[in-house]
């Protein structure tokens, strides 16, 4: 990754509360991260204001999901305008626990993100295959799926993160190996060069998630199309600061 800047995001997911978030914000703010990395955490929606107020400034703080629309009769939903109003900068959308659990659709996904970027969200935009799909040998097939879907409603990539997040990767302990990873952000980024252009395919931040520790986060950051990393349950613990700091 020599010429983009490295992309370290945090997912929390439904964890933590404000203890707890708290107490990691504080080792957070004391450790010594590379300030040459960009690094987002990824907060549940009712702890947004609470994290960005005690988060050091240069750190930045993502949404974990925002609707398509800025307002209107939808119980339940929060829009890009509200997360921008409470100082944060960034959302993730299309995580596979967001299409899996909860149905959200190509369709979907694609006008969050295009409303997001709208708005001036930055975008940490997920893609990934099932096992069934990599054992039937369709991974290319969906993740291009998947990001035609995004790109279709993307104009601006200069706020766009493209994060590889192999389903059965995510939360299992089971970390893509480092050529699997290389394997398909090469495929990425080609795909990217040929569909969008040779530029923007040569400049997006494409990022590893699925089961990324203190362990394997150095061997998977070597590889060339590597970015950086979506960290889930390493997330929450100091050791995310090792993984912030993958890249030197
Ligand atoms: O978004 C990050 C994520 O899905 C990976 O989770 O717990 O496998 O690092 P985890």
């Amino acid at each position: 990754a020599p010429t983009r800047k490295f992309f370290v995001g945090g997912n929390w997911k439904l964890n933590g509360d404000k203890k707890s978030l708290g107490e990691l914000i504080h080792t957070l703010n004391s450790g010594k991260i590379n300030a040459d990395t960009d690094v987002v955490c990824g907060a549940p929606t009712i702890y947004l204001d609470f994290v960005r107020s005690k988060l050091d400034s240069k750190m930045g703080v993502a949404a974990q999901n925002c609707y398509k629309v800025a307002k209107g009769a939808f119980t339940g939903e929060v829009s890009p305008a509200m997360i921008k109003d409470c100082g944060v900068s960034w959302v993730i959308l299309g995580h596979s626990e967001r299409r899996h659990v909860f149905g959200e659709s190509d369709e979907l996904i694609g006008q969050k993100v295009a409303h997001a970027l709208q708005e001036g969200l930055g975008v940490i935009a997920c893609i990934g295959e099932k096992l069934d799909e990599r054992e039937a040998g369709i991974t290319e097939k969906v993740v291009f799926e998947q990001t035609k879907a995004i790109a279709d409603n993307v104009k601006d990539w200069s706020k766009v993160v493209l994060a590889y997040e192999p389903v059965w990767a995510i939360g299992t302990g089971k970390t893509a190996s480092p050529q699997q990873a290389q394997e398909v952000h090469e495929k990425l980024r080609q795909w990217l060069k040929t569909h969008v252009s040779e530029e923007v395919g040569g400049a997006v931040r494409i990022i590893y998630g699925g089961s990324v520790t203190a362990a394997t986060c150095k061997e998977l950051a070597s590889k060339p199309d590597v970015d950086g990393f979506l960290v889930g349950g390493a997330s929450l613990k100091p050791e995310f600061i090792d993984i912030i700091n993958a890249f030197q």
